[in-house]
């Protein structure tokens, strides 16, 4: 084995040596120091050694892999400066060459279209409150009155982290941290941020999307507050001409609660296949904070009140910009991206 070693080294060495370009590299490489290659071929034999034979024999073994290896990366350098120089003198780098311009990058549409809605509030004097997106079960649920096992929790399928933990299903936990933290001052803030829900991933709908949440608390602060702001949001947003419908829903942490809807930007009200026919697209869950919800954040429901409402990013985007498939915003597809 002694001898097959040193006739490797021999070998190698020999056609490192006559190698005539960088394409040879890897080639040589594999033939001798790759998993396949000669030494671990010849090196395989060692089993088949006598106990006295086997710790010389794999003492050299290493060297030759040594020796093989730091030839290569000598010659390496030596075959890259040579083909290096030589390209240089045949001029085949043309130095005058401009560069190639390095693509500008810009923000991903959900960010835009987070960015205008919080221009609009800000300019109704709210402001952003930040909020985690993993939360604990209390204030995702609990403290927004929904208790273990209530029914209305099928409304938000979860991601658990574990048995007290979730990814939020909403901005809505928000608004306790926000509460607990500025009590007994009055509140006027969004919440924006992203929100996990476990869901089929469709055209419609994602296992993660943003939504922006609103808050105000204060004295006297009614429905037709909440009302007048949603409609100054989608007229600024959407456009000064917008028209709004309120019908009455269901949130177990606002009451009365409101689905805020506003005619249809396409048809405007007409009916067509991006309101389905109705005239109508849905602007936001909304409506009064619900005095036990107030209680929680450290409240007196008798003296205070307030109004709620949570909205998509993403579908408005969608409805504005054509976007039929809502898999488009997470999938990093620059063709894509680059449109916005
Ligand atoms: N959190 C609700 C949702 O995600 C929306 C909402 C927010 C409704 C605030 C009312 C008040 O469905």
């Amino acid at each position: 084995m002694l001898e097959e070693l040193s006739q490797l080294q021999q070998d190698g060495l020999r056609e490192l040596q006559a190698m005539a370009g960088s394409a040879e590299l890897p080639v040589w490489y594999r033939t001798y120091l790759g998993r396949k290659g000669r030494l671990t071929d010849v090196l395989r034999g060692l089993g088949k050694l006598s106990a006295d034979e086997r710790p010389e024999a794999g003492k050299r073994g290493n060297e030759v892999k040594q020796v093989l290896e730091e030839a290569f990366l000598r010659r390496q350098d030596e075959i890259r400066e040579a083909e290096l120089q030589a390209s240089m003198h045949s001029g085949a780098v043309d130095v005058t060459l401009p560069g190639r311009p390095v693509a500008p990058g810009h923000l991903h549409l959900s960010i835009r279209t987070l960015r205008k809605i919080r221009a609009i509030f800000a300019e109704m004097g709210f402001q952003v409150y930040d909020s985690p997106e993993i939360d604990t079960d209390e204030n995702n649920f609990e403290l927004l009155n929904i208790p273990p096992y209530h029914p209305a929790r099928d409304m938000w399928d979860t991601f658990w982290v574990n048995d007290q933990v979730v990814l939020r299903t909403h901005t809505s936990p928000g608004q306790i941290r926000c509460m607990r933290e500025y009590h007994p001052q009055p509140i006027r803030v969004i919440l924006p941020g992203k929100c996990y829900r476990y869901e089929q991933i469709t055209p419609r709908s994602e296992h993660q999307f943003f939504q922006v949440e609103g808050l105000a608390v204060g004295h006297h602060i009614r429905l037709t507050d909440l009302i007048g702001t949603m409609s100054e949001f989608a007229r600024k947003m959407y456009g000064a001409e917008r028209r709004m419908r309120i019908r009455s829903s269901y949130f177990p942490f606002t009451e009365p609660s409101i689905e805020v809807d506003m005619d249809c930007i396409l048809c405007r009200g007409a009916g067509c296949r991006v309101c389905k026919h109705t005239g109508w697209l849905e602007v936001a869950g909304a409506g009064m904070v619900h005095p036990v919800v107030l209680r929680n954040g450290g409240y007196d429901a008798e003296e205070w009140s307030g109004f709620a409402f949570g909205m998509g990013v993403e579908r408005p985007a969608m409805l504005q910009h054509g976007i039929e498939d809502i898999r488009y915003f997470y999938n990093n597809d620059l063709r894509f991206l680059q449109q916005f």
